[in-house]
Order: C-alpha cells, then structure tokens, then sequence
C-alpha cells in the first residue's frame, strides 16, 4: 500500500489535526498563515487558532503578481514560471513561521493552501455561451508539500465550480460549521480586496443561508492610492478619503452597473472593479477631472454603500449581527459608513468567538481541509443553490 495513503488514513482518523490555513486573497498585502488547531468535522467541528502570521510580500513578489493577476493578455512563460515559483516562495514562508514558532514540520498533519487567485471569470463577467464559470488560482500544491514535508490540500474552487458553483465565494462552508447559531441572524463580513458576506439565519435553515460577493472590497481604493499617492499602497486609516469630499455624481454613476441588479449569490474581482470601471463612471457622468482626496472618499463611500444596498437587500427590515473581517475592518471611515446606514445591524467582534478577525479566512480554509480528509461529504441536506454540497481540495504527497 501507498504510505501516503496510510498516513492520511490515520490523519483522518486522529481526534485532532494540526492543519495549517494560508490565504492570499486580491489584495496581495502578505500571506496570512493560520496554525489551527482543528477537532471533529462537520457540524461538530471546533477550531483552535495556535498561531497566526501575515508574512507581508515584498516588491518584487507583488510586482511579479500583478505581471499577470486580473490581466486578459499576459506572458505565458511567466505565468508558467510563477505557478512553481509562488509555491516554493509560500512554502519557504511556511518553513520559516513553523520555526520561528518552535514547531517542527513532522508535527503539522496538513496545509490548507488558496493558492494567489490569477483571474475570477464567472459566466456573468465573460458571457460567452459556450463556456461556464472559470477560475484560476496558482501556486500549486505539489511544490508546496514536497517543500515543506506537509501534505498539502490546495485548489479548492475547482470542485465548488465542477459542482455548480461559481468556485466563490467558499467562506459559507466555514462560517456556517463555526459560526451559525440558533435564535441569532448573523451575518459575517469579510471585506478583503473584494468584499462578501455569508448570511446564517437565525433558523438555522440551510435552504436560506448564502454567500455572495457585494462588489469592490478594497480593491479600487488601494488601486487608486496605488496609482496616484507614490509610494503608498493602501489609504492606512482612510487619512486621504477622510481629506476628501464625496462626488455625488460619480457616486451614482458607479453604482450603475448589471452586477448589483444580479440575484444573490455572485461573485466578482479586480476583473470588473479596477481603475477602468472609474475611468468609465467619470465619463458617464461626464466628469473630466476630480481631486485624488475626492476620488477616495468616493471609492470609500462606494464600496460602503454597495455592502449596505445587498445587506439591506438580505435583511430587510429584520435585527441582526455582524461580525467583520478582512484588512477593510480597518478602515474607520468604512466602518462609520456601514455603521451609519445600517440602523439595525450590531456590530459585533469576532474575536468574541475565539477567531482573531486577520485569521479568520486561513481558518475558513483549514476548515476546507479538515473536511476534505474527515468530513462525510454532507454538510446540510440537499443541494442549495449556488452551494454545491461537496468536499473541496486536491490532496499532494511530499513523496
Ligand atoms: N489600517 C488600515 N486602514 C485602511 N485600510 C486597511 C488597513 N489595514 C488594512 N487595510 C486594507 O486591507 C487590505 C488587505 O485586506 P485583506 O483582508 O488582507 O484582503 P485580501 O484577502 O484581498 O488579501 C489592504 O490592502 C488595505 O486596503
Ligand atoms: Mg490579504
């Protein structure tokens, strides 16, 4: 028999795993590198964050990243190249937390690898007929176990895509095994470079509970500050937005777009919301110049007011919660928005639920993984819409 297989066998059958969770999501500010402690699966599962590490990119990582993420035309090589190349650059992040954190690499049963997402074309961004929803994420697994010694499960939205999804937004898995609660309507944010949230009802009812993208995280404010503030990479503390003055006009021309009119759930990236979609705005609204501080504290406001229109959509009228995530929690001037026009929400912390909010997509992935080696595949009843019932990740051997 195949060792590995052995191996994985008992990894499955162990009463605990130590699976490590990495997520790289749009922003491309550092790899986050969650040490998880996991126990059970399924609806029993439990989740003890150890350790947890963003190791920020370096230029040249980011340079060579943006070389190819988002674009339609790129440099075939390269993107070949970097498949191996992001792989052996995580792996070698990997080793160096495990030792910084005293923990040898034998000791770690699993990594949950996201792998740096390259292109998102879901059917509503291409719309071309004969081909379906489509994503690429790169990185691959392989270089990430022999690397490190550590099984790796990587590649997780092929399955969800296979399966009738749209490969995003795959936080629900894991919000609903660690975070849904009877008598409580919760929502949980997560504002990364694109923003989502899960809906978890307060009946517990799989059939009502979704994920979906709202639109633009941060993607476009850090575009923007990228663009014209040289030197800096992101609006730190929305100083800049909170110089500016909001533009009505550019505001509405924005916020007219198919894809807030498209149902629940959708998903979208860099793709569709970058700085040629506010190029495009400006002209519609036939605005041929506007203050840097003016355009921020529009783009702040946008991506406020996007996330307020779909929770305001989901919730109506009814109390709930919301527990926030992603680098965007950091942003006050985002965070007074959501909490000015959302009157009935409570905004809540999630480190209230014993999950650091920075860690909180790497623990979503661990989750991913432990399912894949222990889970029995049925997660709620049924197929929802949009949320195929199945267990994600492609498994890779060291040897
Ligand atoms: N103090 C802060 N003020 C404003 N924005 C912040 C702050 N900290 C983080 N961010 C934003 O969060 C982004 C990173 O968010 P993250 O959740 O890591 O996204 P992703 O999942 O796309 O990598 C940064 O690029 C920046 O725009
Ligand atoms: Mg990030």
């Amino acid at each position: 028999m195949n060792t590995n297989i052995q191996q994985l066998h008992q990894i499955a059958f162990k009463e605990e795993r130590l699976i490590i969770g990495l997520m790289s999501g749009t922003s491309l500010d550092g790899l986050d590198i969650a040490l998880c402690k996991c126990k059970g699966s399924g609806t029993n599962t439990t989740v003890e964050i150890v350790q947890f590490e963003t190791v920020a990119y370096n230029n040249d990582f980011k340079q060579e990243v943006k070389s190819v993420f988002s674009k339609r035309q790129v440099d075939l090589e390269k993107l070949c190249l970097l498949n191996e190349w992001i792989a052996l650059q995580h792996a070698s992040m990997i080793n160096a937390c495990l030792k910084q954190w005293g923990v040898k690499n034998e000791r770690i049963d699993m990594i949950a690898s996201h792998g740096q997402t390259i292109y998102h074309a879901p059917k509503s961004l291409h719309q071309q007929k004969k081909f379906g929803n489509a994503t690429l994420q790169i990185g691959d697994g392989d270089h990430i176990a022999v690397n490190t010694g550590i099984i790796t499960i990587s590649d997780f939205r092929q399955k969800h895509i296979a399966a009738g999804g749209e490969g995003a937004p795959l936080a629900l898995y894991g919000d609903y095994l660690l975070f849904g609660k009877q008598g409580e309507n919760r929502v949980m944010l997560n504002i990364g470079g694109i923003a989502n949230f899960t809906y978890l009802p307060a009946s517990m009812d799989a059939a009502a509970m979704f994920s979906t993208d709202t639109g633009p995280g941060n993607t476009m404010m850090d575009a923007y500050m990228q663009q014209h503030f040289a030197g800096k990479y992101f609006d730190e503390d929305a100083t800049i937005a909170r110089q500016g003055t909001i533009h009505a006009l550019l505001l509405t021309a924005l916020k007219d777009n198919p894809f807030f009119k498209e149902g629940f759930p959708k998903t979208t990236g860099p793709e569709l919301f970058n700085l040629a979609y506010l190029a495009n705005a400006m002209e519609r609204a036939g605005i041929g110049f506007i203050d840097h501080v003016d355009a921020m504290a529009t783009l702040n406001r946008f991506t406020a007011d996007t996330i307020v229109h779909a929770l305001q959509q989901t919730m109506q009228q009814n109390r709930f919660a919301v527990y926030a995530s992603g680098g965007g929690m950091h942003n006050p001037l985002l965070m007074q928005h959501l909490g000015q026009q959302l009157p009935n929400a409570d905004f809540r912390n999630i480190n209230d639920l014993n999950i650091n909010p920075d860690a909180k997509e790497a623990v979503l992935f661990a989750v991913l993984a432990n399912e894949c080696v222990a889970g029995n595949g049925h997660l709620f009843a049924g197929n929802i819409a949009g949320i195929p019932n199945v267990r994600m990740g492609k498994i890779s051997f060291p040897s």
